[in-house]
């Protein structure tokens, strides 16, 4: 039985406020990756939209696109949805479907792929019959955006602070530390804390698997050109 597991919804409250620091140099670059696509043949698929910040680069990007944001955790889906409301443009260019990688319904064609952070999640039968889904879908030409996590072989990994981020009179940080849990995966630990004057008031810790490979090892899955924009970014081209 598929068990897609829900990592998000208890820390989907922090993603944007430390994500956004982040997301300036990031942002720009998918938005590149993705110039050019023709947005005729179909929607733009944004897989594991998250709160919306890549489906709200895309929707930028390509002005003429529909955009299906695909997302499985109800908390990280009301942000996404409440991001897209609030802006005439999103609402009436972006469809927001419950679902995942594994089962989502999908229309026939679209223009271009999106998967910013998700993969990792998607062990390679998964990624496998994914492809299998995704490729006939595409026309020549059309960009398949991936981030990946830049560890593409499981090693221990101690912890480091990845953001910090001030909202009004407290603090946000979050850390990450991870350890190996198989051949090709790491068990990720993040912490998120709350500080105020200095003292932590919340903490939150999560774990997350993750299968470790790098662009190359997806451009031999698919058959596909490779193109490394960043440590984590790249796309491939059908
Ligand atoms: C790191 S976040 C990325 C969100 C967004 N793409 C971005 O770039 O900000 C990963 C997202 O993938 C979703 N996710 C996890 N497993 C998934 C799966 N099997 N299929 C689709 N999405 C998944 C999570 O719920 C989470 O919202």
């Amino acid at each position: 039985m598929l068990r897609v597991i829900d990592y998000y919804s208890p820390t989907a409250e922090f993603y944007d406020l430390v994500g956004v620091q982040r997301w300036t140099q990031s942002d720009p670059l998918l938005a590149t990756a993705l110039t050019g696509t023709d947005t005729a043949h179909g929607p733009v698929l944004d897989l594991g939209a998250g709160t919306g910040r890549s489906t709200e680069v895309i929707a930028r990007a390509l002005p003429e696109a529909r955009v299906l944001a695909v997302e499985p955790s109800p908390a990280m889906r009301a942000a996404l949805t409440s991001r897209v409301v609030r802006d005439e443009e999103l609402r009436r260019r972006v469809t927001v479907v419950a679902s995942s990688a594994q089962e989502v319904e999908l229309p026939e064609r679209l223009s271009a792929v999106v998967i910013c952070g998700v993969l990792g999640y998607l062990d390679r039968a998964e990624r496998a019959a994914l492809w299998g889904r995704l490729l006939p879908r595409l026309p020549s030409g059309a960009p398949v955006v991936v981030e990946l996590m830049a560890v593409k072989v499981p090693q221990p990994v101690a912890p480091m602070r990845i953001a910090r981020q001030r909202l009004g009179e407290q603090e946000y940080e979050a850390w990450l530390s991870g350890e190996p849990c198989g051949p090709d995966r790491m068990r990720w630990s993040a912490t998120w804390r709350v500080l105020r004057d200095g003292e932590a008031v919340r903490e939150i810790d999560v774990t997350h698997e993750w299968y470790t490979f790098g662009l190359e090892d997806l451009a031999a899955e698919t058959g596909l050109t490779a193109k490394q924009l960043t440590p984590e970014l790249g796309v491939l081209l059908r």
